[in-house]
């Protein structure tokens, strides 16, 4: 924090001076956003000041990608923003890695929102790959650093073969559910605990979590338990939405035991299929996520934190 606030007056200093050595540091980071990142690119581009590189980026007949920049990084620090969800975002990530490569350019910076494959994190059969260790080896190749936001398990970033960071959204989603009157936040499963007590202590206010068993890729099963939410306005708040049957089973649970409204907020929304639809049915009153993947329900920016983890663990900015 007091080393954000050091670099940010700095910055401002050095703007309002006109002072020509710090010009010649700022301008040596540049943010290249990918087909999937660009809203959460330009907000890092806007918080730090630097320049959104201009780029090319089509598709042939094919499908195959073509990506190009448009303008000399040569020496220059860059930023690249890039979510690998769905698997055709790996290959233009990749891409840009090259390009950037190939243009000589100085620190190679990738930043991830929302790292996909994360899920398959290590073997749950004989024969199986280790799907986010394949992705995260071959991100490495051509990075310096990695920085990628609420990542699935934190040993995930063991897999990168250089230094990799995560942030975590869950105090922006958490601010944003303090305006909207949430006296409950639950988990999910086990696993999202840390998360929603997070939440509730910036929200102030009681949390709880699920029993979570899963059936297959579709179906879960919650066991049954009595939470302490009648009459009150719940928050489920868990790191992915995939096909939402998580969130749809506990939405049911918690209306079933009386809750008043029910809120379901991610860091990442897939929402595959048919998942908007059955969290509706399920009875769901409001459908929160943030812009680590864009869509119809990212009312929270991502930037922020990813700004914050950048400003702590690199000396670019300085
Ligand atoms: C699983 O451990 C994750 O944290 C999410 O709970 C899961 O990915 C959600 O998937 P779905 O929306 O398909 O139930």
């Amino acid at each position: 924090m007091f080393l954000s606030i050091c670099v940010k007056s700095f910055k401002i200093f050095c703007e309002t001076t006109k002072n020509t050595f710090s010009i010649s540091v700022f301008i040596k980071m540049y943010v290249i956003a990918g087909s999937a990142s660009k809203a959460v690119a330009e907000d890092l581009s806007n918080i730090f000041k630097v320049p959104l590189v201009n780029t090319i980026s089509k598709r042939f007949p094919d499908d195959e990608y073509y990506f190009r920049l448009e303008e000399d990084v040569s020496g220059k620090n860059v930023l690249l923003v890039q979510t690998t969800f769905p698997d055709k975002n790996i290959v233009e990530l990749l891409l840009m890695q090259d390009a950037a490569r190939e243009a000589n350019a100085g620190k190679i910076i990738v930043v991830i929102p929302y790292f996909g494959y994360s899920r398959q994190d290590k073997k749950f059969g004989p024969g199986e790959p280790i799907s986010a260790r394949a992705v995260a080896e071959h991100v490495s190749l051509h990075a310096d650093l990695v920085i990628t936001v609420d990542p699935h398990k934190e040993h995930l970033l063991d897999f990168f073969k250089v230094p990799a960071y995560s942030c975590s959204a869950v105090t922006e989603i958490a601010e944003y559910l303090k305006t909207k009157g949430i006296d409950f936040v639950l988990a999910p499963d086990k696993g999202a605990i840390d998360r929603a007590k997070k939440a509730s202590k910036i929200i102030n206010c009681e949390y709880d979590y699920l029993e979570k068993t899963r059936i297959d890729g579709t179906t879960v099963k919650l066991q049954p338990k009595n939470l302490d939410t009648h009459n009150k306005n719940v928050a489920i708040i868990d790191d992915i939405i995939s096909t939402g049957g998580t969130m749809a089973q506990s939405i049911k649970e918690l209306k079933n035991q009386g809750a008043r409204n029910v809120l379901v907020a991610c860091t990442h929304g897939l929402f595959v299929g048919d998942a908007k639809e059955k969290l509706i049915s399920a009875g769901c009153d409001e459908i929160i996520s943030t812009d680590t993947i864009e869509n119809e329900f990212s009312k929270v920016k991502a930037a922020e934190c990813i700004s914050n983890v950048l400003l702590k663990k690199t000396k670019i900015f300085q």
